[in-house]
Parts: C-alpha cells; sequence; structure tokens
C-alpha cells in the first residue's frame, strides 16, 4: 500500500508555496513546524500565523496598483478591513499596523474603534465605514465619531436612517455612502438582497434629503455581492448595474467620488484551488473604467473591505485523534479531542471545506476515514474535502504513537458564529489559541493568547455559584488539560 505522502504527491502539486514536510515526515504551515507547536501547547489548539495578514493585505494593493497601472486608472485604492470577520485585537493591530482602514457592522464595534483609538492603532483619518442596518444605539455611536471629528462615514442602508445624522450631527461636513441592494444569484431564495436601498429610491433619496442640506455629502456608493468575487454572469451583470447607477448619480452630484466594492475576494480550500487574482482584478478596473468613459464621468476611487481574504488563510485549528472506531466494515472513525459543530461551525451550517492534511505519520500507509467531533450531534462530523468525496489521513497505531490532523485557512467567521468563550454543544470548550509571528530576523515566535476555555467561565454564564466542589477540578486543570505535556522552549 503507498504511503500517505505519495498519495498527496501523485494528487497536487506538493510542496507549494505554504504547505510542505520537513525532513522527519512532519508538516510546515509557512515553514512552521507545526509538531513544535504542538509539542509545546497540546491541542486542540487554534492558532493564528500574524504574518499571512500583512502578505494578503500587500497582496491585494499589488493586484491593484498592478491592475491601474495597466488600464491608467486615474482613481485610488484603500484597502479596508471588514472587522466581522474576526475581531480579534492582534488581528486590528495587525491590520491597522499595516495602514488599513476599517469597516464597521455593528454598534459594538465603536467601542473598538475608541479603545483603538485610544491606544493611538488609529487615528482619526482612518476611514470608519459604517455598514449594516442600525439600532438607534449605532446611530448614536456613529453620530458621536462624526462629531468628534474622526473620518467616519455610514453607509446608508435604508430610507429612514439618514434622519437622525441631519438631527444629531453638527459637524461641518458629514460624508455619507450608501449601500445599493443588488440582486441576490439566481439561486436564491429572494429575488433583491434585503441589506442595501433599492436602485429605484437612490436618486430621491439624494434630491430630497442630501442635495438641499449643505452639510451633507455623498461620497460613496457601496455593493456587496454575498457569493463573492467570481468571474460569472451575475457578478459582472450586477457590476455593471451598479456602475450605470454610479454614472448617473456622479452627473447631478458632484461631491460623489468613490465607489466600495465589498469584500468577497477567495481564499484557499483546497489544495488544488485556482483563482486568477490578477486577471479578476484586471477586469474590475477594466469594466468600471469603460462604464465611466462611455458615460462621460471621471473614474471613482476604489475602496475594498475584505474580510475572509485578510483573515481566513492566516488561521489554523489542529487536533489530535483520540480514539479509532470502526463501526462497521466500511465506516472508520477517528475521532478528534474537539468538534467541528462549536468550533468550525461553517463546516457545519454551510457545509465549508478546509484544506485538511495530517501533522504528522506521512510515511505510513493512508486509509479512508471519517472524522468525528466529541459532541453528541450525529452532524458533528467531517468527511468530504473540497476536490474529494473520500477523506484519507495516515494509518497509524493508536497505541504506539499519536496522529494530529489540521485544519487549514480557518481564520475568518468562525468565532463570530461559533461564539468564544460562551456556552457551546455538550459544553466543548473554546480551544487554547496561539499566535505564531516571526521577529526582525525572521525567527518564529508563539504566544499564548488564550488558554482552553475553563469550565469555571461556564458555570458563572449559566448561573452557578462559583464555589470549589469536592473531586473536581480547580481553576487552571480544566478537564483535558492533564493529557498534555508542556515542553520547555
Ligand atoms: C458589507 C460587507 N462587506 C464586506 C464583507 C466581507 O466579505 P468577505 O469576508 O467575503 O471578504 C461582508 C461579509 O459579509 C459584508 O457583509
Amino acid at each position: 500500500m503507498k504511503n500517505y505522502i505519495d498519495l498527496i504527491e501523485q494528487t497536487f502539486e506538493f510542496p507549494t508555496r505554504e504547505f510542505g514536510i520537513d525532513e522527519q515526515n512532519t508538516l510546515l504551515f509557512n515553514n512552521v513546524p507545526l509538531m513544535d507547536i504542538i509539542r509545546q501547547y497540546g491541542t486542540p489548539l487554534k492558532l493564528t500565523y500574524l504574518p499571512k495578514i500583512e502578505e494578503h493585505i500587500e497582496h491585494a494593493r499589488v493586484l491593484f496598483r498592478n491592475a491601474m497601472k495597466k488600464f491608467n486608472y486615474k482613481g485610488a485604492y484603500t484597502y479596508c478591513y471588514c472587522t466581522k470577520s474576526s475581531h480579534f485585537q492582534f488581528v486590528l493591530e495587525e491590520v491597522l499596523s499595516n495602514n488599513c482602514h476599517l469597516e464597521t457592522s455593528s454598534a459594538y464595534d465603536i467601542a473598538i474603534i475608541r479603545e483603538l483609538y485610544r491606544q493611538q492603532k488609529l487615528s482619526k483619518n482612518t476611514y470608519i465605514l459604517c455598514n449594516g442596518y442600525k439600532l438607534p444605539q449605532y446611530q448614536k455611536y456613529i453620530t458621536n465619531l462624526i462629531n468628534d471629528g474622526f473620518n467616519c462615514v455610514p453607509i446608508l442602508d435604508n430610507l429612514k436612517e439618514i434622519d437622525y445624522y441631519i438631527q444629531n450631527t453638527h459637524a461641518e461636513t458629514v460624508n455619507l455612502g450608501i449601500r445599493i441592494a443588488t440582486d441576490e444569484e439566481p439561486n436564491f431564495a429572494f429575488y433583491t438582497s434585503r441589506l442595501g436601498i433599492r436602485y429605484s429610491d437612490i436618486m430621491d433619496l439624494y434630491k430630497n434629503k442630501i442635495e438641499p442640506n449643505p452639510k451633507l455629502k455623498l461620497k460613496m456608493l457601496h455593493f456587496f455581492i454575498n457569493s463573492g468575487i467570481k468571474d460569472n454572469a451575475y457578478y459582472w451583470s450586477e457590476l455593471t448595474r451598479f456602475m450605470f447607477k454610479y454614472c448617473e448619480i456622479k452627473k447631478v452630484c458632484p461631491d460623489l467620488d468613490s465607489i466600495d466594492i465589498g469584500g468577497g475576494l477567495p481564499i484557499q480550500t483546497s489544495v488544488f484551488f485556482k483563482y486568477d487574482y490578477q486577471a479578476m482584478v484586471d477586469e474590475i478596473i477594466e469594466n468600471i473604467q469603460w462604464i465611466c468613459n462611455k458615460n462621460n464621468v471621471p473614474v471613482p476611487n476604489i475602496f475594498t473591505e475584505f474580510g475572509s481574504y485578510t483573515v481566513g488563510e492566516s488561521g489554523a485549528v489542529v487536533y489530535k485523534v483520540v480514539d479509532k472506531k470502526q463501526q462497521n466494515d466500511r465506516e472508520l472513525w477517528y475521532m478528534i479531542d474537539g468538534s467541528f459543530i462549536t468550533q468550525l461551525p461553517d463546516s457545519w451550517g454551510i457545509g465549508q471545506k478546509y484544506i485538511m492534511l495530517p501533522v504528522n505519520n506521512w510515511e505510513r500507509p493512508y486509509e479512508k476515514v471519517n472524522l468525528g467531533g466529541l459532541t453528541c450531534d450525529s452532524q458533528d462530523f467531517y468527511n468530504t474535502e473540497a476536490h474529494s468525496e473520500d477523506l484519507y489521513v495516515p494509518s497509524f497505531d493508536i497505541d504506539q504513537e499519536d496522529q494530529y490532523i489540521g485544519f487549514f485557512h480557518t481564520g475568518a467567521y468562525q468565532e463570530s458564529l461559533g461564539g468564544y468563550g460562551g456556552i457551546q454543544h455538550c459544553l466543548i470548550p473554546a480551544p487554547k489559541h496561539v499566535i505564531v509571528d516571526r521577529d526582525e530576523d525572521g525567527n518564529i515566535v508563539t504566544r499564548l493568547f488564550a488558554p482552553q476555555q475553563t469550565h469555571e467561565s461556564m458555570l458563572q454564564i449559566l448561573g452557578y455559584p462559583l464555589k470549589p466542589h469536592e473531586g473536581e477540578p480547580a481553576a487552571g486543570e480544566e478537564p483535558g488539560e492533564e493529557q498534555h505535556e508542556l515542553v520547555e522552549q
């Protein structure tokens, strides 16, 4: 029987820029030896490889710079990060240290903005684009930012939202954006998105409420295609319709000078993934310019708010296989020391696939398995990949050796959806989280961002008194902790 390594080399072009194996046949993720991290911190563990964030921000800027140069495009490009993809402080810090701007979607985001300002991580020049349907608290916080001189641009999501800013802002100039409601993909449950303002209302909103008010400036039109930036007829027809609307409004509104084309730049979900980023961005720029030229309108500045693309590929989750269960002649289960439902909720909720690779034992023969999570939910499993209906991992002797497996590119949305540190299915705790970075000389440095969630934190949320009980673990001795040996670095 062939070894796992043969399987991978036959199936993919391996090693890739990101994945490889060392002399011990253990996995390298961005040249980080994962077995070293596992030996030091144990599993289950989430990790964030911080340098990936900067790499992607820079890459997106290069894509737009190249495309704008190629077509002699006269507008500017601004990179915003969409905070909802991952609100963690270490992510925001990394993003802002790369001179990015931010897009928010909730009142509570504004508390993060205020704190980052207090820490001087962002300035009043940083764009804060405020999206989403806004309840009064969010409108109030946005208004406060505007009144305090922040470069905050509310993106109007409905026709009434503007009234609050008209009444409550006292800045000399209030810059506004309008989100245009796109049509959903043809196979979606609805025809037009509930998010944003419909096309036919935009001109009236401008004429009736913005144009007559000297402090209000309509600066930006915004659109976001749910299914992402894809080379298909749907994407191009929505972009075209949007740009024709931009030109129509621009002709009556000289302040308008920018568009925001949202997020949706894809990330790698399989080692097979092929996406020509430069060709896609070239085509976006070419189309925008062509439509503006046709309408005798200057081209707009372009904003993006990439979430997944900024953080997705920085994340990984590593599990240990704690048991092998042969449930019938054909179905072998590898039980992991975590849960898909609670820790990678997209894999359960929308069938999201990630890159899955074993961390060790690549020299062993492989076998087809189902990976099972710890919750009692029958849906807590993972057994196919983006490129294959089967899932293969090394066959190993569970009495003699350990087997670890990693899920990669898991950095976006998983905590936003599954929650972090709260109560989850079968009280599965949030795993420890390790940050991996590189120092000035390129050496790998790691730090523990958070240990595994404690049972005290759960009891507290659930309303139980926090008194130690006989025979139960004391704080810091969480169930499962004892099985991991911490190795001195
Ligand atoms: C308005 C808006 N902008 C940007 C994004 C980020 O999208 P992505 O993570 O696909 O880049 C989203 C995601 O839902 C969004 O709703």
